[in-house]
């Protein structure tokens, strides 16, 4: 038997990196999803394949990559960390087969590796017939996050979790919110990659050096979303789009953006979007415009002609779920 699990990427819509610090942050699943198919082996060794080129074998934590070369244990780490935290909890030591097969671009700020070790975690459950709670899926999940990005807020294990749209912020956890009208984005990849823990750490020594100009800009951002959320409850999406563009010079401001997401988020605004701004760590990955449903290619095109890989992503109601074949 094969247990199957599938967990959306994400986008977030206001208050990345300022989540850190304690914030609300607005996050929204989308239609890309990491799947993980789990299988039991004889032996106690873990098998795990991923759809990267990168396979290999852990016998304990002992690693012999079968292809990939050494780059294998850096990549394929998060996901027997993942097996590992639903087995120890399971508290049945077995092999297993894992092959990863995810459609979110990779260190692109889609949530790909939350995705990623939340739908390890629920595989491995589905597996054992085990059904995990939300709360036990993030905290076993969160572990790999720990392990990719050092000290992550938890808001794309939220996500993927949860599905839809959501607050999340790290004292109150997950508030779903129910918008009724359609939130037509367009996300602009730079393929440009980079890792969020450094990203995370960057904005930390900012603030060190300028601690009361962070102070403010961090409050600043918590007003910013919560304006958001209610702008999104009035489905208000002009006013949405505006607060977007002011969250992106925020984060110009504490450092993450770079020329090639300015770059687009200014593509974007031109060809008509209602609002823009980078969206994940930054440093690389992707831009998010905000878009009306009839102007949504106009932005795609605009942001190809400036170099981009244009995604039109649709919000995902549903967040992790597993089947077995
Ligand atoms: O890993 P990304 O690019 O999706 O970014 C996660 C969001 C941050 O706020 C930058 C980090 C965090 O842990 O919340």
């Amino acid at each position: 038997m094969k247990a199957i699990a599938a967990a959306p990427g994400k986008v977030i819509l206001a208050g990345e990196h300022f989540v850190v610090y304690g914030e609300p942050a607005i996050v929204m699943a989308v239609d890309c999803f990491a799947n993980v198919i789990v299988e039991h082996r004889h032996d106690k060794c873990f098998y795990i394949k991923s759809d990267l080129g990168f396979s290999g074998f852990y016998s304990k934590e002992r690693f012999k990559p079968e292809s990939g070369g050494i780059e294998a244990r850096t990549l394929l780490e998060p996901i027997r960390i993942s097996a590992q935290a639903a087995i120890d909890r399971i508290n049945n030591p077995t092999g297993l087969n894992i092959t990863i097969k995810s459609e979110i671009p990779v260190a692109a700020g889609l949530g790909s590796s939350g995705a990623l070790a939340v739908a390890t975690v629920a595989a491995v459950g589905k597996l054992f017939n085990v059904n995990f709670t939300n709360e036990e899926l993030f905290n076993l999940s969160f572990r790999a996050e720990r392990f990719v990005h050092k000290k992550p807020s938890g808001v794309d294990q939220a996500i993927a979790i949860n599905g839809g749209l959501i607050v999340f912020q790290k004292e109150k956890g997950v508030t779903p919110l129910n918008v009724i009208s359609e939130i037509p984005i367009v996300i602009g990849n730079t393929g440009e990659p980079r890792k969020t823990g450094d990203l995370v750490n960057a904005v930390k020594k900012r603030r060190e050096r300028f601690p009361q100009i962070l102070a403010s800009l961090i409050k600043a951002a918590g007003q910013l979303t919560t304006d958001a959320i209610k702008a999104l409850k009035s489905c208000d999406l002009e006013r949405l789009g505006e607060l977007m563009s002011i969250n992106h010079g925020l984060l110009v401001s504490i450092g993450v953006a770079n020329k090639t997401l300015d770059k687009y988020v200014h593509a974007a605004l031109e060809a008509g979007a209602l609002g823009a701004k980078l969206t994940g760590a930054g440093g690389g990955g992707c831009m998010v415009a905000l878009t009306t449903l009839n102007n949504s290619e106009n932005i795609a095109d605009a942001i190809r002609k400036v170099g981009g890989e244009p995604i039109i992503a649709k919000k995902i109601e549903e967040g992790v779920k597993t089947w077995t074949q």
